[in-house]
């Protein structure tokens, strides 16, 4: 994509100059406004986000240095270059400081200006860049924290591998907390895109009314107060990845506007004619039933094809029990910082954090580690006694909450075999080898015990 035209405030008081220049300029593609004294620059920098501003220094009235601070403080971005009279190289010092990027003195030659123009530009260009690939460490430092080692977490990381190498749209479902931002984040950071930008945008979190603007960008005077043009969420992304959390909450009208992105790749700012291309790699997320939804006419069958190239479902935690241990420490690790000692949970702790249903997943159990260490108070183990009140309620029955399904099913019978193992052998265990004692721990008849250690010693014969 071309970079878009920049918009340029030209602020000159000798009238022949500056519509010499402002043609010059316009030749080479900015969008010029002009203004003949401080005053009306001021009036334009008030209703309008130009890029660049041009300014003379000396001006009747409010002169070029007010005019700089004003665009300055206002658009922190703006590229500033001003001209000096005389070569008063001190006066262009001065405005340096006060946030000018560059300054041509008076008489100068129109490449002399586009020179400094092109490179106060590219300067600006880098210089977002680079905070934004700073930023984008950070981010990438986070998401190798996607933690799970069961069964179905091991499927997920193997086809998050595989897909993240590719551009195709990918779907992810899952109910809250299950981590679909994170897998998104994920995605992005380990495929060819990786450098460039994620662009995360949440269709619900944004009144509708504002949500279109917010996706396409809009140009000045596109609504009330859309007083300058700007970029949307789309073209920031850019050869990037653009990320639309609960996309299943968008009107049908901007349902239909989204399907022709991804058809044709290109779209219009809102209020403006002029087609724009992207290349964007979209990957959409909902924690609403889509197939539903479009059963019912509220999504559009296309789209959600359009989306769905690639499924990636992830499992609400209390079908995969077996990450919550690590999980915990995880969490754990990371509140504790590098200051602390290792903070543990203690067996009984543990016992209800892994009973408990998960309606909030992977985000409630952070939320309620995070709320047991500060109840724990410094001590080293979190107790039961620190976990929040409706983890105190549930039967801590280990056999109700350890039990998860895998998603392509078990052997009943050996599943059970293997539990019934386990309290024998713990059991036994405790007690020293001493099979009364074993048995009265279990509740179990002596006899009874004995008789399933004999079966259990015997090569499977259930099938
Ligand atoms: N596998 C995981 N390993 C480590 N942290 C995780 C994992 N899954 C989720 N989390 C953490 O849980 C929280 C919720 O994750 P995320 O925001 O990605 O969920 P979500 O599915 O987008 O939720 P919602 O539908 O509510 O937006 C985040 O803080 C995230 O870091
Ligand atoms: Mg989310």
């Amino acid at each position: 994509m071309a970079e878009s035209a920049k918009h340029l405030l030209l602020v000159e008081d000798e009238a022949p100059l500056r519509e010499i220049v402002a043609e010059q300029l316009s030749a080479r593609g900015f969008l010029v406004e002009q203004a003949a004294s401080g005053e009306a620059a001021l009036a334009q920098l008030a209703d309008f986000a130009f890029d660049v501003i041009i300014t003379d220094l000396r001006l009747p009235g409010i002169d070029g240095a007010a005019v700089v601070d004003a665009a300055v403080e206002r658009y922190p971005d703006i590229v500033a270059i001003v001209v000096t009279g005389f070569g008063t190289v001190k006066d262009a010092v001065e405005a340096i400081k006060r946030g000018a990027w560059d300054f041509v003195s008076k008489p100068f030659q129109i490449d002399e200006l586009l020179h400094a123009l092109d490179a106060a530009l590219e300067q600006r260009r880098l210089k977002s860049e680079n905070a934004y690939l700073r930023a984008q460490l950070e981010e990438r430092y986070r998401f190798e924290g996607l933690i799970g080692q069961g069964p179905a977490m091991k499927r997920l990381m193997q086809l998050l591998e595989t897909v993240a190498g590719t551009n195709s749209t990918i779907l992810v479902t899952g109910e809250t907390g299950t981590g679909k931002e994170i897998v998104a984040r994920a995605i992005h950071h380990n495929g060819p895109r990786r450098l460039q930008r994620f662009v995360a945008l949440n269709c619900s979190a944004i009144p509708e009314s504002l949500l279109e603007a917010e996706l396409f960008g809009h140009v000045r005077g596109a609504f009330t107060g859309a007083v300058g043009n700007r970029q949307g969420r789309l073209e920031q992304a850019h050869r990037g990845t653009l990320f639309l959390d609960e996309v299943g909450t968008m009107s049908a009208a901007l349902q239909m506007k989204l399907l022709r992105v991804l058809q044709e790749r290109e779209f219009e700012r809102v209020g403006d004619s002029h087609t724009i291309k992207v290349d964007v790699r979209v990957i959409a997320a909902t924690n609403s039933d889509l197939v539903r939804m479009v059963a019912e006419g509220q999504f559009r069958e296309d789209l959600y094809y359009r989306l769905n190239v690639i499924p990636v479902h992830l499992p609400p935690l209390r079908e995969r029990k077996e990450d919550i241990p690590l999980l915990v420490q995880h969490f754990l690790d990371r509140l504790g910082g590098a200051a602390r000692a290792p903070i543990t949970v203690s067996q009984e702790a543990m016992r209800r954090l892994m009973a408990f249903h998960w309606p909030g997943n992977v985000r409630q159990l952070e939320n309620f580690v995070e709320r047991a260490v500060a109840f724990s108070a410094g001590r080293p183990q979190i107790e039961a006694a620190d976990l929040p009140a409706e983890l105190q309620q549930i039967d801590p029955t280990p056999a109700v909450g350890f039990v998860s399904l895998p998603e392509d099913g078990l052997d009943f019978t050996a599943f059970i075999a293997n539990i019934e193992r386990e309290l024998i052998v713990r059991s036994l265990e405790r007690t020293g080898g001493n099979k009364g004692g074993a048995a009265k721990l279990l509740n179990l008849k002596r006899t009874t015990l004995v008789e399933k250690m004999k079966r259990l010693n015997r090569p499977a014969a259930h099938n």
